[in-house]
């Protein structure tokens, strides 16, 4: 695991180079997902790739920007899933963006996974991983520093609803109406990254994906984002749910598969399970 976490490393510290360096054209390629590959995309999920394929315990990758995933070492054990660059419509009005990594043994799978991570590019870099707690790291004169261990308060203040509002089922849109009035803040960049990286380092809140009229089953990616977070969540003593079941309990059939989220704090997670519960009585 130790060479998997520096293989990471090296590749955030490359990441941010060609972030502060290379040019954002937008490349004549989609991905996966429909969305329009930046160069630097395909850039970035290059570097990890081949950062990646130097550590033998590496089996298979899959990248949130490729079809299909690519068996590394037949001997290997683990099993990575990572989107290279998320956020990344963000990069050019200059927004933090991220790379997330989830980590599984064996096979890709919720139940699998064994430890998640991920690094955000804003004013400075920052790493946060988590195995048996949630670390953060700073990098610092080319290394990464341990900062601290993250716990989540069992409520927080902010309030990062995501998803097109107009889309929204009128009870969601009543229980997000309802942490406002309870004096939650509104923080939501539109970077999964940054957003949940707030929510992480403030104490806590929720941010929320809710299945939409036009995306029933979300919008956010469960190997690549949704539990890999859910993870990080976990062990940092928060919650991560679907609206009523434990992300981490999610079963998913094509690596590409995307899931309602809502991350947060005990308080916040036990309010979106009350509500929807509710509404769907
Ligand atoms: O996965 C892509 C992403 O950019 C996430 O980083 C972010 O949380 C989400 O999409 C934002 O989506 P929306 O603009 O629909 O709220």
């Amino acid at each position: 695991m130790d060479s998997i976490f520096k293989a990471i490393q090296a590749s955030a510290i490359r990441i941010k180079d060609a972030i502060d360096t290379k040019d954002i054209g937008y490349s004549q390629k989609e991905n996966s997902s429909g969305e329009t590959q930046l160069e630097l995309d395909i850039k970035c999920d290059m570097i990890i790739e081949e950062e990646l394929s130097k550590i033998y315990s590496v089996h298979t990758v899959a990248s949130e920007e490729k079809e299909h995933e690519v068996v590394l070492h037949e001997g290997g054990k683990y099993f990575i899933a990572y989107d290279p660059l998320d956020g990344s419509s963000l990069i050019d009005v200059n927004l933090s963006v991220g790379s997330i990594f989830g980590i599984y043994e064996g096979a890709f799978g919720a139940k699998n996974m064994v430890a998640s991570c991920y690094v955000v590019f804003g004013p400075r870099v920052e790493m946060v991983f988590a195995h048996n707690k949630t670390k953060l790291h700073l990098l610092q004169n080319g290394d990464f520093e341990f900062v601290k261990e993250i716990r989540l308060n069992e409520k927080g203040k902010l309030n990062a609803p995501g998803g097109t509002q107009q889309n929204w089922e009128p009870y969601h849109k009543e229980l997000v109406d309802s942490f406002f009035a309870e004096g939650y803040r509104l923080r939501y960049s539109g970077g999964m990254v940054p957003d949940l990286h707030q929510i992480l380092l403030k104490g806590g809140g929720l941010f929320s994906y809710p299945a939409t009229s036009d995306k029933p089953e979300g919008k956010l990616r469960k190997l690549f984002e949704v539990f890999p977070f859910a993870f990080i969540f976990e062990k940092a003593y928060g919650e991560a749910i679907d609206s009523k079941n434990r992300l981490l309990d999610l079963e998913h059939k094509n690596i590409h598969d995307t899931s309602p989220c809502f991350f947060g704090s005990k308080y916040e997670i036990n309010r979106v399970k009350e509500s929807y519960a509710a509404a769907k009585r």
